[in-house]
């Protein structure tokens, strides 16, 4: 007679002894509070529960609070990027570990629709820009990350965990939407329109192409300073609305060939159109939420190039290893430190940047 061993018990996985966490929730426009939640839990077998180490605010995040997001609906947990570890993991998750220190990405991708094979990993049939926005997200102690393989990355030891909050989303966003749409090229001029987060990692990322000149134009001066510091060979404050003349009088009246517009209103788009050399390429990286135009009727002769792109987050791999080596320090876009318990002053400092100036703010869950 064969005798079947007697299974052993296995101890529940950790996230079983905990019901509830902190976490962020949205709760209508203009609202949102700290409250316990229902902790994560693993609903396919490719998913992973992350415990949440650092997280930071976004400005989609602040865009979602005025109402803009109608995707994201009350009762959502915000926050699309962090660091964490692996706490949990499907039957179907071969990448990872319990245990296993990650990035996670902005972008969910299954990695096999036909659009994720074509690296466009923005627009997953099942993904895409998911997390804190249509499923919760990473403003809590826990989080759960679906198509877990192919959105994660693995932290190398020894790595600045601060710096790698960065490539969540604003790393690969100006490095991918603005440098490389924009095709910044050695000795080439670029202007970039725009000096927030978004538009400075977009200038420490051009850097790799080693561009003739780098000209930052923003309407505050403290944040053209940050710009100065950070590579940029020449600023321009555009509140007096001479910003197109000031560039041309830089290019010798060329212009540039690269305008990576960085803000996302309509007079930044214009300028872009106003300071793009023939030839040139206009890389757009803002949330347009309102109609702009494009004049044609002055551009049309000009071989220029317009481009428009959702973070794919294709160049991550890169971007680690590029910070691994030294080659770029997203940890200076770092300016304040809050505990999750702080998440409403973290939201506070990061909504009055002008005042506190604030670039992005970690949150330690
Ligand atoms: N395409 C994508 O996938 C993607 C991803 C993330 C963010 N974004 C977008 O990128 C944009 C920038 O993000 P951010 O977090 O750096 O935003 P931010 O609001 O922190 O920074 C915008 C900067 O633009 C400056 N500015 C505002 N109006 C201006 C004007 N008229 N002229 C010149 N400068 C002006 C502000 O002073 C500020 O420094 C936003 O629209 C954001 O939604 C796009
Ligand atoms: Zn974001
Ligand atoms: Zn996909």
């Amino acid at each position: 007679m064969v005798t079947l061993p007697i299974p052993t018990p296995t101890s529940p996985p950790a996230t079983a002894k905990r019901k509830t966490m902190k976490a962020l929730v949205y709760l209508g426009p203009g609202k949102k509070a700290l409250q316990e939640c229902p902790m994560p839990e693993l609903r396919a077998t490719t998913d992973a529960i992350v415990r949440v180490v650092k997280t930071t605010i976004c400005g989609s995040d602040l865009h979602i609070l005025k109402g803009d997001v109608p995707t994201c609906v009350p009762g959502r947990i915000l926050g699309h990027e962090g660091v964490g570890t692996v706490q949990e993991i499907g039957t179907g998750v071969t990448q990872f570990k319990v245990g296993d220190r990650v990035v996670i990405s902005c972008i969910s991708s299954c990695g096999k629709c036909e659009n994720c094979r074509k690296g466009m990993y923005s627009h997953c049939s099942t993904g895409g820009w998911i997390l804190g926005n249509e499923i919760d997200g990473t403003q809590a102690e826990y989080v759960r990350i679906p198509h877990a393989d192919t959105s994660l990355y693995a932290i190398p030891a020894g790595a600045d965990e601060e710096a790698l909050v960065m490539l969540s989303d604003i790393l690969p966003t100006g490095f991918e939407c603005g440098v490389l749409n924009g095709k910044v090229q050695p000795g080439a001029t670029v202007a970039i329109v725009g000096a927030g987060p978004v538009g400075l990692a977009a200038l420490l990322t051009a850097q790799f192409y080693s561009p003739a000149q780098i000209i930052s134009i923003d309407l505050d001066d403290s944040r053209l300073a940050v710009a100065k510091r950070f590579g940029a060979t020449d600023t321009i404050n555009s509140s007096d609305g001479n910003a197109a003349a000031k560039l041309m009088a830089l290019t010798g009246d060329r212009g540039v060939d690269t305008a990576i517009e960085a803000v996302g209103v309509p007079d930044t788009f214009l300028l872009c159109q106003d300071i793009v050399a023939a030839g040139g390429t206009i890389a757009n990286i803002g949330v347009h939420g309102v109609k702009v135009d494009l004049h044609l009727e002055r551009l049309w002769s000009q071989n220029i190039t317009l481009t428009t792109r959702l973070v794919d987050t294709a160049a991550t791999p890169m971007l680690l290893k590029a910070v691994q080596a030294k080659k770029v320090d997203p940890s200076q876009l770092v300016t304040h430190h809050f505990s999750l318990a702080q998440v409403e002053d973290a939201y506070d400092t990061f909504g009055h940047a002008a005042k506190t100036q604030a670039l992005k703010v970690i949150i330690e869950a």
